[in-house]
């Protein structure tokens, strides 16, 4: 039986969200730092004109890191109150698109994207390995997918906290959920601010040629096109 933590469930996930939009900011710079953000943004190799998205974007902490290195960023996220945050930093209509979404079902077609990021979400997605696959069908033959996610504690006490929260992963568990969702190349960085240096596991992945079953080429809506999935559509 697999063991799911209370987060790893959509409605709860963004139920949390509504409250720890309004402090975001405030907390989560002891986790996740600028330093970590630029050795992250370190391992791609990012092209002004690259069309990037940024799934489970938030407030716009790692958007704000992409937008340095690229003209435009795509930001997509399940939680409006999340986003209401992103909005007052870079404007709802400006050089940060914002898609309302669920990364387990991403509204884009297929190939579009040069790069596909993903920080400090997967440990929400009830199905990681559908939510991988997801990034890989929506990046480009050859772009790259790059996921941050909360590293496997080695305290037993910590490890069990862990569980009852939410998804903690460590390397062989990141092997395992890459190589599931059709990645072949992928390396890992473990990386923390230095009260703890291994707080976050950060892989990036190179997107493979589709094989010839065609699977996982299902398209929902265009990115020209994003009928239904903008944040101004709100559905509460
Ligand atoms: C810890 S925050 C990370 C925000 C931002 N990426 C950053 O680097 O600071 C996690 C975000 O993932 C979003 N999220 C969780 N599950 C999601 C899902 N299934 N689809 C889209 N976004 C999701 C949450 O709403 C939240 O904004």
């Amino acid at each position: 039986m697999v063991l799911m933590g209370v987060l790893e469930d959509k409605s709860n996930a963004r139920l949390f969200y509504r409250y720890l939009s309004t402090v975001y900011d405030e907390v989560n710079r002891f986790v996740w730092t600028e330093e970590m953000r630029a050795e992250a943004l370190g391992l791609l190799g990012l092209d002004r004109d690259d069309r990037v998205l940024d799934v489970g974007c938030g407030t716009g902490f790692a958007t704000e890191g992409l937008r340095k290195h690229v003209d435009t960023v795509h930001g997509l996220d399940q939680s409006v109150d999340q986003m209401e945050r992103a909005w007052e930093k870079f404007g709802k209509h400006g050089r940060v698109r914002f898609y309302r979404g669920d990364a387990e079902r991403l509204p884009f077609r297929d190939d579009t994207f040069d790069v596909v990021w993903s920080s400090g979400s997967i440990e929400y997605w009830p199905n990681p390995v559908a939510g991988l696959a997801e990034l890989r069908r929506v990046a480009r033959p050859g772009g790259q997918v790059l996921v941050v996610g909360p590293n496997y504690p080695s305290n037993p006490l910590f490890q069990r906290l862990a569980d009852a929260i939410m998804l903690f992963y460590d390397e062989s568990e990141a092997d395992r959920m890459f190589h599931e969702a059709g990645f072949e190349e992928f390396r890992h960085l473990t990386h923390g601010p230095a009260y703890s240096p291994d707080i976050a596991i950060t892989t990036v992945a190179d997107v493979p040629e589709p094989d010839e079953s065609g699977a996982g080429s299902a398209a929902e809506a265009g990115i020209e096109d994003p009928a239904g999935s903008g944040p101004e559509r709100r559905a509460r």
